[in-house]
């Protein structure tokens, strides 16, 4: 076995199964949410519709994967259903997602900008129209386009394409990681009526389910006996603790690189330890990473705020000490307060009998989002 490692100085027999954005090949323990999705897109092998579904289910229970496996059978199915993949985190406003749709259905890219919004949607219309294509869009993450209404208004457009253009028929599929969306509060009436969405549920992994993934994703990731049963078992145990496979997944690939680094051939349960002090960060560095600027500094000033101050922030305190930093109305303040909500960054509650006041908690620690915002 050591000349495999020492050749090519690795542990890892295939690095990209860690990847974050990897699609595993086995995809176990969430047969029935797959066959309700293929069930929901059944009828557009037929030209018809396919049913408007949300897969609900915690950060890491495998709805983006389980999306990305059925969208890939489609492609080597059928032309008849042009699956739409879109991650709401990068695209967040209705012309993003538009051009999308438009570069699936003719395999080019739409202009970034140059040409009015109703055009686009024109041209995603009377192409779906002409060439009798039915659409699924799958908005990952569409909690993230609460903020401004933008779920509403992008549903809006796709729900009823078929009104101006006949034939044009689309399907949704919303992919949402936080429990307490509700849409009837979120959607106009007139948008839910049509929508008739369906819920999928994904529901956390248990303890031996978590322990078979891992121990696949060792077992094809790396070199034998990298990885003992034992400190799998302290994975699997540090996964369960913060609630997300990835942390798993990141946890071994840190691992590895600890014990490469020192030049041994197997992990240590003190690697495991060590790598855990980054690893359970995957999840905020994955938000703050998909922020905008002015956002990140909105979250460095709350995070500033909650070093010295412990748990609740008043809205109003965070407010004025932000717009001292940067120009911002209330409005636009709020919008994003609700989006780092969305993201589970922080925590929004309602002060009793206070109309306009809330309190922010931040859901990692202070120092640890300073540093990952600075
Ligand atoms: N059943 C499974 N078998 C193997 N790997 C899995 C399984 N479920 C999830 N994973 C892995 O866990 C990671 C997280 O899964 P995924 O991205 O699908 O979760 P998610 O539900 O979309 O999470 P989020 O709500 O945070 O977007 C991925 O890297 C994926 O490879
Ligand atoms: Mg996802």
């Amino acid at each position: 076995m050591k000349k495999y490692l020492y050749s090519d100085e690795t542990l890892f027999r295939n690095g990209d199964l860690f990847e974050i954005d990897y699609v595993p090949e086995e995809f176990h323990f969430r047969e029935s949410q797959m066959k309700d999705i293929a069930l929901a897109l059944r009828p557009a092998l037929h030209g018809r519709r396919p049913l408007n579904i949300a897969l609900r289910g915690l950060p890491g229970t495998g709805k983006t994967t389980a999306v990305k496996r059925i969208f890939a059978e489609v492609e080597e199915t059928t032309p008849r259903l042009v699956p739409v993949y879109v991650n709401c985190q990068t695209d967040t406003t209705k012309y993003g997602i538009f051009s999308r749709i438009f570069a699936a259905l003719s395999g080019h890219p739409a202009p970034l900008t140059g040409i009015p919004l109703r055009t686009l949607i024109g041209k995603v219309g009377r192409t779906m129209s002409e060439r009798g294509v039915v659409v699924s869009v799958c908005l990952d993450d569409a909690n993230y386009l609460l903020p401004n209404r933008v779920l509403n208004g992008v549903l809006f457009s796709i729900l009823r394409l078929h009104q101006e253009f006949p034939g044009a028929r689309a399907g949704v599929i919303l992919p949402m990681s936080t429990m307490d969306v509700k849409l009837p509060q979120e959607l106009d009436s007139g948008v839910l009526s049509v929508l008739q969405l369906r819920e999928i549920f994904f529901p956390p992994y248990r303890e031996e389910e978590i322990a078979a993934i891992l121990g696949e994703r060792v077992r094809r990731g790396l070199y034998p006996n990298v990885v003992s049963d034992a400190l799998l078992g302290l994975i699997v145990g540090q996964t369960m603790r913060s609630g997300d496979l990835r942390v798993g997944l990141d946890l071994i690939r840190q691992s590895a690189l600890l014990a490469e680094r020192d030049g041994r051939t197997a992990i240590r349960e003190d690697d495991v330890l060590a790598a855990y002090e980054v690893s359970r960060f995957v999840q905020l560095s994955a938000s703050v990473r998909a922020l905008t600027p002015p956002e990140r500094s909105l979250l460095y000033v709350i995070a500033d705020m909650a070093v010295g101050a412990g748990s609740y922030l008043s809205t109003g305190a965070v407010y004025d000490a932000a717009a001292e930093k940067m120009a911002m109305s209330y409005s636009s303040f709020y919008e994003r307060l609700r989006k780092f909500d969305q993201m589970r960054l922080i925590e929004l509650s309602h002060v009793a009998g206070n109309g306009r006041t809330r309190e922010i908690a931040l859901r990692w620690e202070p120092e640890k989002v300073r540093e990952v915002c600075g």
